[in-house]
């Protein structure tokens, strides 16, 4: 008995435990498939895989062409080409009968077609190109290289000073978070994090002033970073120049939010940022879910009962779409200021947005390339989406390289050198590939819509097969638009007809600074002068209608 209960209990454990191991390995598995699966998509320096069929000529000298010939003869059976007059043969696709040819047309590789070169971009006609002809290039890239084109030897000759490596060692700032740079010029800094109700956990900075204050009522002045930024962008100029140090000075209570999955708001009760889950989410969460959270946190914690707020770029189109699917803000905004507001997208000059538009040639290619989880373009792709363009005319690996310079415009004429390091190294702060697409299918719609999932899903989602737009008539806060003549992204046009739609808008600036980009109103050093004093100005004079 006993023993037949202890043979029992053994063969029990043994079984326990093979089901236990069973289910370690498994749960290894799906943690291994599900961390990297998001990685497991073709990628490759190689010439085989390029997205978008480009041929990066830049680095062709390096790419050596690994062939398997199908007669196995030893010698042969694995031959190295890195002959660049085979490379450009193959290139050609003129020898269709060459032996080198036929090798690849026996499915080892994509054949390439000619290389059709435009100021620098340069896209192969392979039968997977999307392109047939210059046009095709030209009707993205045009109206930014014209933006570009002023760009003088001197504005060059800066920015290759700027990445020398004496002065790269010599600045400190390249390796400081937010926390770290706002302490080192002498102010306080409290980090809060927030949590959302779709459970995001947000990471919120509030500067302290130098001197101690006798009483801490003080306005609330809100500020929400750009696309691919974070709090890090109203910092990185220092106390004489950046925003958030100049409205402390002028005595207001300063708050930097970051939006989910920036690189402080990585973190999810449940979901890991590794995972694509993570990255599930457009413009539309961040408005709704993330706004209210880390306003009201804000409000809650200053003990006010309105704030100021302040978007740049992205910070303004996630306003509007709060403000106009909940009435309720206009009793938490004293007034909103919209620098380089992305609303209206239709006239936008960027090329990668204009690629990125449903219906451009571009498009198929690239969604497929972006995927559907955090927003991580390839170096190559980064490259073709215009840094090629930019490197022709600059020539800076370093900037061109920068996803946020190559989606803004490069152009830093107003910025001091000993910044600019700065700024790539803090940027791009991260965001999810359905961002981005948002912004194209703004580019196609012409309209502020939430985002397009397709015909079926939208169905599902919205009850309708199109989104719905946000109706800019039922922002009811007080506005202040800002905006200049070259910006990439944010078109003069596009701003003036947000501007007759809004129902409250109490100026509208554009800046008189003749080359003034996108990234400009963050770090130009002209930016306190010809944009900041207004703001300060309009901060004070700002009174919503009711009062
Ligand atoms: C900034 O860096 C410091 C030092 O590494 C660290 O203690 C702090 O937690 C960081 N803050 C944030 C918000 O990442
Ligand atoms: C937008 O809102 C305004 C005012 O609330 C309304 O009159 C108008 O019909 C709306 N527009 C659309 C397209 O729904």
């Amino acid at each position: 008995m006993c023993a037949d209960v202890r043979q029992v209990t053994v063969s029990a454990l043994h079984t326990m435990r093979a089901v236990y191991l069973l289910l370690c390995v498994a749960l290894a598995h799906h943690a291994a498939a599900s961390i990297f699966r998001h990685q497991l998509r073709p990628r490759t320096d190689s010439l085989v895989i390029q997205p978008l069929d480009y041929v990066d000529q830049h680095h062709a000298k390096e790419m050596k062409i690994r062939l398997r010939r199908p007669d196995s003869s030893e010698e042969s059976k694995e031959r190295i080409y890195d002959d660049l007059s085979d490379y450009a043969t193959l290139r050609s696709g003129r020898n269709w009968n060459s032996p080198l040819f036929s090798v690849l047309a026996q499915g080892e590789a994509i054949p390439y077609g000619d290389v059709i070169e435009w100021h620098g971009v340069e896209i192969a006609t392979g039968p997977k190109s999307p392109v047939n002809n210059k046009k095709d290039i030209e009707r993205i890239f045009n109206h930014a290289y014209k933006v570009m084109k002023h760009m003088t030897e001197e504005d060059k000759k800066k920015i290759h000073e700027a990445f020398a490596t004496t002065a790269l060692a010599a600045n400190e700032d390249v390796h400081l978070n937010a926390t770290q740079l706002i302490k080192k010029h002498g102010y306080g800094v409290e980090e809060h994090v927030v949590k959302t109700d779709d459970g995001y956990l947000l990471t919120l900075f509030r500067i302290q002033p130098r001197q101690a204050l006798v009483e801490d009522q003080r306005p609330v002045v809100f500020l929400m970073h750009g696309f691919l930024g974070s709090a890090d962008e109203w910092l990185l100029s220092g106390p004489e120049k950046s925003l958030a140090y100049l409205l402390t000075e002028a005595g207001y209570d300063v708050w930097l939010g970051n939006v989910r999955g920036t690189k402080y708001s990585r973190r999810h009760v449940s979901k890991h940022a590794s995972h694509p889950d993570f990255w599930h989410f457009s413009i539309d969460e961040i408005a709704l879910h993330d706004l209210p959270a880390m306003i009201d946190h804000t409000l809650k914690t200053s003990g006010q009962k309105k704030l100021h707020y302040v978007g740049y770029s992205q910070g303004s189109t996630v306003f509007f779409a709060w403000a106009a699917t909940v009435p309720e803000t206009g009793d938490k905004i004293l007034s909103m200021h919209a620098l380089a507001p992305m609303v209206y997208m239709t006239n936008v000059r960027s090329p990668p947005m204009r690629m990125i538009a449903p219906g451009s040639h571009f498009y198929e290619r690239i969604i497929e390339e972006l995927g559907d989880g955090e927003y991580k373009p390839s170096k190559e792709l980064v490259h073709t989406i215009g840094g090629s363009m930019c490197e022709k005319v600059i020539g800076c690996e370093h900037i061109c390289s920068n996803e946020n310079f190559v989606t803004a415009g490069p152009d830093t004429a107003g910025m001091d050198a000993d910044v600019i390091p700065v700024i790539v190294s803090h940027l791009p702060a991260g965001a999810s590939a359905r961002q981005v697409k948002q912004f194209g299918q703004g580019v196609s719609s012409q309209e502020f819509r939430k985002y397009d999932y397709g015909v079926d899903i939208n169905k599902m989602v919205y009850g309708h097969p199109q989104p719905p737009a946000y109706n800019m008539t039922e922002v009811k806060v007080p506005v202040t638009l800002y905006y200049s003549e070259e910006d990439w992204l944010v078109h003069p046009k596009d701003v003036e007809r947000l501007q007759k739609e809004l129902p409250d808008v109490r100026g509208t600036y554009k800046v008189s600074e003749k080359h003034f980009s996108h990234m400009d109103f963050q770090f130009s050093n002209k930016a306190p002068e010809v944009v900041y004093k207004k703001l300060v100005e309009s901060l004070q004079t700002t009174k919503p209608l009711s009062l």
